[in-house]
């Protein structure tokens, strides 16, 4: 599968989304990652509904949300309506994965389950073979701009491990700290999409950082 950015937009000039949103595009980065959370499922309150409504109007790329809700079947039709192409929610935040994967697919997008840090690849390996995606989170999840977890590594490695065994077109995502360096410890390591925020949007030469990523 070919490796693929996923432009974080919490680490871009929010007062210029559109524009910002463009500019990942032109550098090279296929997707356009947009991070939900409540205040609840984690220390922080970021981006909504609106938003993603104005921005997903503004560019041709796919749209690839993270909700980091509580409870996030009560919001997957909106954040589909607004313009997602994949939504990814976390094992942790939900009773019942499996009914929040049926939600997804029932509205014609694709699926993605995620894992925090200190969460075993075991809880969502029942749910490898549902999926269209699996996100490794190599930061706690909250805020951008943080250092990556080295000890992730290990559980992209067993992630792909379990993909190989299913057979399936799984993209097998991180998200957290992702810049030239982690990025080709986590190539190594089985990953295929990469989430960056601070270190693209920042950066000199954007289209140059992106290839860094993607190697
Ligand atoms: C963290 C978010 C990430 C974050 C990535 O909770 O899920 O998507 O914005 O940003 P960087 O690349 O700055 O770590
Ligand atoms: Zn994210």
């Amino acid at each position: 599968m070919e490796n693929i950015v996923s432009a974080s937009v919490l680490g871009c000039d929010l007062s210029s989304l559109g524009a910002e949103a463009l500019r990942a595009e032109a550098a090279g980065s296929q997707w356009l990652h947009f991070d939900v959370m409540d205040g609840l499922f984690v220390n922080n309150i970021s981006l909504g509904i609106p938003l993603l409504s104005s921005v997903s109007k503004k560019t041709g790329m796919y749209v690839d949300t993270h909700l980091m809700i509580v409870d996030p079947i009560r919001y997957i039709e909106p954040f589909a309506d607004a313009g997602s192409d994949n939504i990814t929610f976390h094992v942790e935040a939900c009773d019942d994965p499996q009914a929040v994967i049926d939600k997804i697919h029932s509205l014609g997008l694709s699926a993605g389950i995620s894992v925090k840090p200190g969460t075993p690849v075991s809880e969502i390996a029942p749910f490898i073979n549902k999926v269209e995606l699996v996100l490794i989170m190599t930061v706690e999840p909250g805020f951008g701009g943080q250092g990556f977890i080295e000890s992730t590594l290990s559980k992209i490695s067993e992630c792909r491990d379990l993909i190989k065994a299913s057979g399936r077109e799984v993209r097998l995502e991180v998200d957290g700290g992702i810049n030239e360096k982690t990025a080709k410890l986590c190539r190594e390591a089985g990953a295929d999409t990469f989430v960056s925020g601070t270190y693209i949007f920042h950066a000199e030469d954007m289209p140059a950082a992106v290839r860094s990523i993607t190697g």
